[in-house]
């Protein structure tokens, strides 16, 4: 079959395919959250638990915020939280904690997923920074 990637994508079956297909197999992390104020993890992928240690289905339900610890910039997440009630756009690095405790330097996207105006969830790429 040949054709743009747009005419592809009105099949929904064939555009869900293919996200599955990039999400899981990304070398990045990705992260999806509801759009609540919590933030409540949805998807996590292979990657995430390569990247941190947990398994993806020990994280559904809960908040990125796990990730959190000690010597975690507060400002960077104050602009997180201030980018969430605005254009839901960020872009940063900060100390996290994988699963065994070790720190590490999350460096992160985080981006809107809307339908119309509304944002229905936020989705997160994630790496390993080298630098803050
Ligand atoms: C999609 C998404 C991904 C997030 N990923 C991370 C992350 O990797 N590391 C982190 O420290 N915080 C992350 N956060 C931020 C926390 O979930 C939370 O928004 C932040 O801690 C502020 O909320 P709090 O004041 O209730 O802690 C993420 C948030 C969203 C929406």
């Amino acid at each position: 079959m040949t054709g743009s990637i747009e005419k592809l994508f009105q099949d929904v079956e064939i555009s869900l395919n293919i996200l599955r297909v990039l999400a899981s197999n990304s070398y990045d992390s990705i992260l999806i959250t509801d759009a609540t104020k919590d933030a409540k993890i949805i998807y996590a992928n292979k990657a995430f638990k390569t990247l941190t240690g947990y398994d993806p289905s020990e994280v559904i339900g809960k908040t990125p915020r796990i990730l959190q610890g000690a010597a975690t910039d507060k400002t960077v997440i104050a602009r997180l939280v201030d980018a969430l009630k605005g254009d839901g756009r960020f872009e940063g690095k900060a100390v996290n904690y994988k699963k065994n405790g070790t720190p590490f330097i999350m460096d992160w996207r985080v981006l809107p997923v809307k339908v119309g105006k509304r944002t229905r969830v936020w989705v997160a790429i994630q790496r390993e920074g080298f630098a803050i």
